[in-house]
């Protein structure tokens, strides 16, 4: 690792690296991804035992503080999350402003960028107390937002939310029920959703969690850098690649099904189609990502739950992998399965529409992003980020006036 910045100092010198492929933007102690061996570890814990021991908001405290929370911390932390779950009734008012049929993520981007205009005693960034108490605003309203998000799309009444269920189960509830009737959470259905939260909560310097360290470090507020965040995830190569593969798996199974799978596969394979294969790939895992691993076995539990075993969805989703596992094409490449893979599959399942799946996973990677935002800023070293460019426009040149080009 060379520190290039006494390169800098030293000799003027600068990298050139589009993409950031060998460029380390910072240092961090909240995440740790072996791409090569497909090990990702949230404060040192490997995702498998989080998301088999722990719940979401154990990995939420883990990923701001630093270490899992005792008997009494956990209680303390669970108490004051919930008591923040309710959103300003003037957001409803904001949301009217929205067509019925706009994307999720336009209508996110929005709400969680006005956040910064209703809490005002907690949008100064170099305030450790602005920053914890905007951390749990967060974390609490972003379940109670996207289900305003899906209601609002389905014309449906906002489910205020139930302070005695848990984080998941609450979300459940805000989604679907409704208040006419009383909703039963399902265990696993519950747990399933658990896990997909844990499982999205960080991932280290990916494109999103930059863009929220950029846009944190000219100093705006807390609100306004996730919801810069939640702008960059949106893109199919990014957070929308689960909506995009299940749009994928679903044109499959309209144009013939499982018997057409080695023929689209060919067509992923031929670089003029312009075609790729969404949900696999990854900029860091040279391996299977463990959380595609983790998220198949929660895609298993619930189909069964739902007694949708047979979904052919799944079933195309796995043929799709099990070719691309034995091709040359996508074994050279070290292409695998990521995490999008078949959270779309799980989420279509429990009756989340595919419009959706992105802002899930904004409800979810909320809390990495602060905790990297949080840490960025607690550094003592921390400057503005402000890439340089190597400039290949034209050399000085003089205006020519208007009547003479
Ligand atoms: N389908 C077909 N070919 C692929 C795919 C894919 N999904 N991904 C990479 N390749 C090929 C590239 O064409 C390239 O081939 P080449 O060497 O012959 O030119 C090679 O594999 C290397 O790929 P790059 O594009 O250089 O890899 P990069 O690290 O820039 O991109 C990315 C990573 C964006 C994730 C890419 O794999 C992709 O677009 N995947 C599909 C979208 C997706 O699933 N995104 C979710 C990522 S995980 C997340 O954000 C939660």
């Amino acid at each position: 690792v060379v520190d290039i910045r006494k390169l800098y100092s030293q000799t003027g010198m600068f990298t050139y690296d589009p993409g950031f492929l060998s460029t380390a933007s910072c240092q961090s102690s909240i995440t740790f991804i072996d791409g090569e061996k497909g090990r990702l570890l949230y404060r040192g814990y490997p995702i498998e035992q989080l998301a088999t021991q722990c719940d979401f908001l154990d990995v939420c405290y883990l990923l701001l503080k630093g270490e899992l929370p005792n008997v009494g911390q956990r209680d303390e932390f669970h108490k004051l999350v919930i008591s923040h779950t309710m959103v300003h009734e003037q957001m409803q008012f904001f949301m009217r402003g929205f067509r019925r049929d706009a994307h999720p993520m336009a209508v996110l981007t929005g709400l969680i960028g006005a956040l910064s205009a209703f809490y005002h005693d907690s949008t100064d960034i170099h305030n450790a107390e602005h920053r914890e108490i905007a951390a749990i605003r967060l974390i609490s309203k972003l379940p109670t937002l996207v289900a305003m998000a899906y209601k609002y799309g389905v014309g449906q009444p906002y489910m205020y939310p139930r302070n005695d269920l848990s984080y998941a189960g609450n979300f459940l509830r805000m989604m679907f029920g409704v208040p006419s009737a009383d909703y039963q959470v399902n265990p696993v259905i519950e747990r399933a959703m658990d896990r997909i939260f844990i499982l999205h909560a960080d991932h280290e310097q990916n494109a999103s969690t930059s863009t929220v360290r950029l846009c944190g470090s000219s100093g705006t507020n807390p609100f306004a850098a996730i919801a810069a965040g939640v702008a960059c995830l949106w893109g199919p190569a990014h957070g929308g690649a689960n909506e995009a593969c299940l749009n994928m798996l679903e044109n499959i199974q309209a144009n013939g099904g499982i018997a057409k799978v080695g023929e689209f596969m060919e067509q992923v394979k031929d670089k003029n189609s312009g075609v790729k294969l969404m949900g696999f790939g990854h900029r860091v895992y040279k391996n299977y990502d463990p959380r595609a691993k983790l998220m198949q076995e929660t895609c298993n539990e619930v189909l069964a739950e739902l007694g949708l075993e047979k979904d052919p969805l799944f079933a195309l989703a796995k043929q799709v992998e099990k070719i691309a596992l034995e091709d040359d094409y996508f074994v050279q490449r070290k292409l695998y399965p990521n995490v999008d893979f078949y959270s779309g599959i799980v989420q279509r399942a429990i009756g989340i529409p595919v419009k959706l799946f992105t802002g899930i996973f904004t409800l979810a990677r909320t809390v990495g992003w602060i905790a990297q935002l949080n840490e960025m800023i607690s550094d003592p070293e921390y400057k503005i980020g402000r890439p340089r460019q190597l400039y290949v426009g034209a050399p000085e040149r003089k205006v020519t006036p208007i009547g003479e080009r």
